[in-house]
């Protein structure tokens, strides 16, 4: 059996109360319906920035009336220290994820992220740490390895951000890391890889690529590709980032203070994936033949990404299960009901 089998039937026979920001956002509201599944007591906070009711309408339908009923929802901004506060009562583990993301949002409004990304951050740090929860865990990225260049990315070796963003969660790891030393309070951040599922909001200007281009094809548009296709990145399947999540939050004092890469450990370049999303389109009787557009380059992003996965599997037990391609066909059928 898994570490994480074992932890799901131990959740089971032992529920606990768990608090998710940013619970009407993608990975939060995944979070959501995950914990309800096992049965276990859910605080989640959002201010729907960019998160929707109609993300937690979906978690309602697909969960019992039962387990619905361990659900309450504050509706609350991280930036108001009241609000963390009232959300971190009485609560064991919090999954913090609210945040704002996005490489170009935070290039077009770098103050907006920062009151967040780091304000926020800091809010909820203060709010779980007075409340004695058993643990933190917290949203970190990928986009902390900056420009360095070594592949696959290992925890220790980071560059300079590339953006504001990349501040933000760089400065999230250090207020983390001042909180163990300062304060004895002990948190683990999961540095995201491109994660994609059901849910990823396919709308607006700073939509993730995945349900970006998933939604233009599903709805016959053209796919605009920023560079030569080239450009490459470790997608990692919602699921997979829940594990990690659960994992996290019971894991021993001894992998604690600590970040974690969670990926896959695989590269993908954007050329494979828009080959990768028009099989899954034709398997699911959609065909999609317009080439893609390429466009320049953009400002920020980082040119390839690939994590090396091994502390977390070695510290964490972590075992992702979804690869890329089975990870789009489980999300596509959601992509082509909900897109449109
Ligand atoms: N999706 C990815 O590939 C990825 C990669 C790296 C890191 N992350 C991080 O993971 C976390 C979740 O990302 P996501 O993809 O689910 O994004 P999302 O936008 O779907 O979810 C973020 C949620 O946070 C909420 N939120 C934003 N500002 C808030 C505030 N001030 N107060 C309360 N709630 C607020 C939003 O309304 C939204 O529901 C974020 O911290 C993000 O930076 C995501």
């Amino acid at each position: 059996m898994t570490r994480y089998e074992q932890l799901q039937i131990e959740l089971n026979e032992a529920p606990k109360t768990w608090l998710v920001t940013g619970v009407a956002g993608f990975i939060g509201s995944n979070l959501l319906e995950y914990l309800l599944t096992l049965n276990q007591t859910v605080v989640g906070l959002d201010n729907f920035a960019t998160g929707h009711q109609h993300n937690l309408d979906e978690v309602k339908a697909y969960v019992s009336h039962e387990q619905w009923q361990r659900f309450s929802f504050i509706e609350g901004d991280i930036r108001n220290l009241k609000d963390c506060q009232q959300a971190c009562q009485g609560v064991d583990y919090v999954l913090h994820q609210a945040a704002l993301g996005s490489v170009p949002r935070s290039i077009n409004d770098p103050i907006t992220t920062d009151g967040t990304n780091i304000g926020g951050f800091l809010n909820m740090l203060v709010a779980a740490r007075d409340a004695g929860v058993a643990s933190f865990t917290y949203a970190a990225s990928s986009s902390t390895y900056g420009d360095h260049p070594a592949l696959p990315k290992v925890e220790e070796n980071i560059g300079k951000p590339l953006s504001p963003y990349a501040v933000t969660k760089y400065v999230n790891e250090l207020y983390a890391d001042v909180f163990a030393k300062t304060y004895g309070f002990n948190t683990i951040g999961l540095r995201y890889f491109n994660v994609f599922g059901r849910r990823q909001d396919p709308n607006g200007a700073y939509a993730a690529v995945i349900p970006k281009w998933a939604a233009a094809m599903i709805q016959g548009e053209d796919v605009f590709i920023n560079g030569d296709g080239e450009t490459s990145r470790d997608f990692c399947f919602i699921e997979n980032a829940v594990q990690a999540n659960l994992l996290a939050a019971i894991a021993a004092q001894s992998a604690k203070n600590e970040v974690y890469n969670v990926a896959v450990g695989d590269r993908t370049t954007l050329n494979d994936l828009f080959n990768a999303l028009q099989s899954a389109l034709a398997e699911n009787g959609k065909p999609y033949s317009n080439a893609p557009v390429y466009r320049e380059f953009r400002a920020g992003d980082v040119r390839h990404s690939q994590a090396d996965v091994s502390k977390a599997e070695s510290k964490l037990g972590y075992e992702p299960g979804y690869r890329i391609k089975e990870g789009i066909a489980k999300a596509m059928p959601w992509y082509i009901e909900n897109v449109g």
